[in-house]
């Protein structure tokens, strides 16, 4: 099973990150992430068997998970060719970046492949996009805006009837 350790989020926030898709939508046609598939990758892990999935529940369960502030401040994109990436940029935050690091460390001392690329956090809102006008960043974004994070998930990435569907295998809450 593919799977990937990520942020889910809460409705409100969810529904100010479909905001800011709704208003890059009007630039171009692209691949756009479901609402329901919005999230927030803190390690991903890529095919795992089913019986070792359950030593990152354990691996997950072992972490010091805090309440994390999240500001969102950017709206970014990675071109491709003539296709664009755009994702939803945070401030630089210590909490989570030292969550992140003490999840793939663990993965990583377990025998998980996990990617050794700097951590950058974003939400991917749209994948291939081709623009017919290009969009001013900040008036995309329309303001900064806060979430607050206090569990993480295991996701499992796989397709129902064709369609790119993440699943939630399990979860843990800050304490
Ligand atoms: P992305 O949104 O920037 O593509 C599920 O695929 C999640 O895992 C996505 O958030 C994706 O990030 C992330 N991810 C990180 N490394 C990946 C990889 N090598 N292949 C696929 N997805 C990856």
């Amino acid at each position: 099973m593919r799977l990937f350790i990520a942020i889910n989020f809460d409705s409100n926030t969810i529904k100010t990150i479909m905001d800011i898709q709704g208003r890059l939508r009007r630039f171009g046609k692209g691949n756009f992430t479901r609402q329901g598939n919005l999230h927030l990758t803190l390690a991903f892990l890529g095919e795992v068997e089913p019986i070792k999935a359950e030593s990152v529940k354990e691996i997950m369960d072992d972490l010091t998970i805090e309440t994390i502030q999240l500001q969102f401040n950017r709206v970014g994109k990675f071109t491709r060719g003539d296709e664009y990436t755009y994702w939803l940029g945070l401030e630089k935050n210590n909490t989570l970046s030292q969550l992140q690091h003490e999840l793939t460390s663990k993965l990583k001392s377990s025998g998980f492949n996990i990617d050794s690329r700097k951590f950058s956090p974003h939400i991917t809102l749209a994948r291939r996009m081709i623009l017919h006008s290009s969009p001013d960043s900040s008036s995309l974004l329309s303001a900064p805006f806060g979430t607050t994070v206090n569990k993480i998930s295991l996701m499992r990435s796989h397709h129902i009837d064709g369609l790119l569907t993440y699943t939630k295998q399990y979860e843990v809450y800050c304490r």
